[in-house]
């Protein structure tokens, strides 16, 4: 299969949107990361999404809709979950809610489980396509399952090139880390998995894996990765931060927001590069650090 590569434009959604509703997936941008996008309510095209990606197929898929009421009409809100949507959507959160029974959506994407995770997103692209679709898209990152996440149209080329049909581009993610992932399925609400927002929920427990985003290897590239590096060791690629320098770096003046929207670019650059393995500098662990650490725990296991 030949993977088209189109601008951003009314006429690119309008392609996308006729494979959608033709069952093929199709990679576009949101502000967080590169999505592959699919029909949720067809399970047939959720499966190409499966395919394309070699992902694992209990793997539930994060679900896009234009608004919060179409979020109401697939899954159920508490009042504590509706006042965290109307806080932070359109935006990098998803929300874990219980899945109405009446919700028409293809079981294959929520992998049989009884909670959904929804999310509105930002980006106009993903936004236009939603509206150009008419249904909810199924997006998990468009990337081969297990490796790093795409922050460019060029990053989903070389990891689906030949296995999508179509893709998006509208340049670099802003904020190159994919979204907050919170669980309000009754009770306090829990963070599934750290991102650019923060939001006052309980740590989710160890001990059960509720999102696989939370397994170690997630987002592992596929050389060595040394953590807390101060100077490159032979055959070492280092990506450096605040005052360590490195071949480049993830933000030279020590800068968290430009840090994550960097992460995954770098990480892609490093992995790319003839070195042999992959060295990086400490990162503060504070807000926006959390979550970049995070990321890097998982890719150095
Ligand atoms: O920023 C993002 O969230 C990007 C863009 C494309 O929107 N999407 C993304 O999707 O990161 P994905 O599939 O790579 O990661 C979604 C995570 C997975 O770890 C998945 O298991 C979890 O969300 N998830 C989805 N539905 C869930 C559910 N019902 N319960 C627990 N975890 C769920
Ligand atoms: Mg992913």
């Amino acid at each position: 299969m030949e993977t088209r590569v189109l601008p951003f434009n009314d006429k690119a959604v309008a392609e996308a949107a006729r494979l959608i509703l033709a069952a093929e997936p199709v990679a576009v941008p949101t502000e967080t990361v590169y999505g592959l996008a699919a029909d949720a309510t067809n399970a047939q095209a959720v499966a190409r999404i499966y395919e394309a990606k070699g992902r694992p197929s209990f793997n539930p898929l994060i679900i896009h809709v234009p608004n919060l009421p179409t979020a109401e009409r697939i899954g159920e809100f508490s009042a504590e979950a509706r006042g965290v949507a109307e806080e932070h959507w359109p935006g990098p959160l998803t929300l874990v809610v219980p899945l109405r029974e009446e919700a028409d959506l293809a079981s294959i994407v929520t992998a049989g489980l009884p909670t959904v995770g929804l999310r509105v997103p930002a980006h106009p692209a993903m936004q236009a396509l939603l509206r150009a679709v008419g249904r909810p898209l199924a997006a998990p990152s468009a990337n081969a399952s297990g490796s790093i996440s795409p922050t460019r149209a060029e990053h989903v080329l070389k990891s689906l090139g030949g296995r999508i049909p179509l893709i998006i581009d509208a340049g670099p993610t802003e904020r190159g880390l994919e979204s907050t992932i919170v669980a309000a399925t009754g009770g306090p609400l829990r963070l599934l998995r750290p991102g650019p927002i923060q939001i006052n929920a309980e740590a989710a427990s160890n001990a059960k894996i509720e999102a696989p985003g939370q397994l170690q290897s997630h987002y592992a590239p596929s050389k060595p990765l040394r953590l807390n590096a101060s100077t490159a060791e032979e055959d070492e690629f280092l990506i450096g931060f605040g005052p360590i320098a490195g071949e480049v770096t993830f933000s030279a003046s020590g800068d968290l927001t430009e840090g994550a929207a960097r992460l995954f670019d770098l990480l892609h650059q490093a992995d790319a590069s003839p070195k042999k393995s992959i060295a990086v500098a400490p990162v503060p662990d504070e807000g926006l650090g959390a979550a970049i650490n995070d990321r890097l725990r998982r890719a150095a296991a």
